[in-house]
């Protein structure tokens, strides 16, 4: 059984900082193997942004966690045209991490990050076929009883949000992006985003996904809420590519209670659901 916590959209530079303390206090009590952060660091790309979000994961990285971080389309500058067009992400690979393919890999794990964010999409996502060959590759050598776990931005495809009707735009080239993913044997895709959480068999959603568990964050410590929506975060137990427990721990003020929670079971080629009592 490994655990990883799963943070998103942190936008520093929009950030609660008694939520961000709170949240790092949590994370180096409870010990996860892995912090998984998919992207959006800053509010707006800014130095001062990312020197704080660097802040952040250095002081995680100092208490001895292990962190595995993608950018998110608010790491790309939005304003500074030579910035968003020449260097994108110039400042992301100073102060996060120059490596924009990242790689964890324990006795549980195999774990990899793929930067969906684009200059020329100010919102939308898209995979290269060079990052659906890494996704192939880099999978190919784990040996079966790991976890392989993709982690993105954008979600891979479209996602329904609020009311059931209606749903995200699709990553570009996200038909591709799913052959690369069903024939890595990925269990577990992890995104953000969209600052809402979520979890879901992808093959409830779209057709021939391979045996992914979908798993969205929703913002972890972003002070721009919707009316119902509080700043959380995904707390995950794995065992091997059968057994998924998903707690979610959601802002209340003066700390963090734990909220929804699923427990899914590989079967048959599928993730099913397999109960909804509090862990
Ligand atoms: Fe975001
Ligand atoms: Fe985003």
């Amino acid at each position: 059984m490994t655990t990883i916590a799963h943070l998103s959209d942190v936008h520093f530079g929009r950030h609660d900082p008694a939520v961000v303390t709170a949240l790092e206090e949590w994370l180096m009590e409870r010990r996860p193997e892995l912090v998984v952060i998919s992207g959006d660091f800053t509010q707006r790309a800014r130095r001062a942004q990312y020197r704080l979000a660097c802040a952040f994961v250095e002081r995680l990285e100092a208490s001895g966690l292990a962190v595995l971080g993608v950018p998110g389309n608010h790491d790309v500058p939005l304003y500074d045209v030579f910035r968003r067009f020449v260097r994108p992400l110039n400042r992301y690979r100073r102060y996060i991490d120059d490596e924009l393919c990242p790689w964890f890999e324990s006795e549980r794990l195999a774990v990899l990050g793929i930067n969906t964010a684009r200059s020329l999409t100010i919102k939308d996502g898209r995979i290269n076929h060079e990052q659906m060959r890494t996704i192939r590759e880099r999978f190919r050598a784990v040996p079966e009883a790991k976890t392989r776990i993709l982690v993105t931005h954008h979600p891979l495809f479209a996602m329904p949000i609020g009311e059931e009707a209606e749903l995200t735009k699709r990553v570009g080239r996200h038909e591709d992006a799913l052959l690369a993913v069903a024939d890595a044997g990925v269990h577990i895709l992890l995104a953000g985003h969209f600052h809402r959480s979520y979890v879901r068999s992808a093959r409830d959603m779209v057709e021939n996904a391979g045996p992914a568990l979908v798993i969205q964050a929703g913002t972890a410590t972003s002070t721009r809420l919707r009316a119902d929506e509080v700043q959380s975060f995904n707390w995950i137990h794995a065992r091997r590519n059968d057994a998924v427990d998903l707690q979610l721990f959601g802002w209340e003020g003066g700390g963090f209670a734990a909220g929804d929670h699923a427990r899914y079971g590989f079967d048959g080629g599928i993730w099913h659901r397999a109960s909804n009592q509090p862990a």
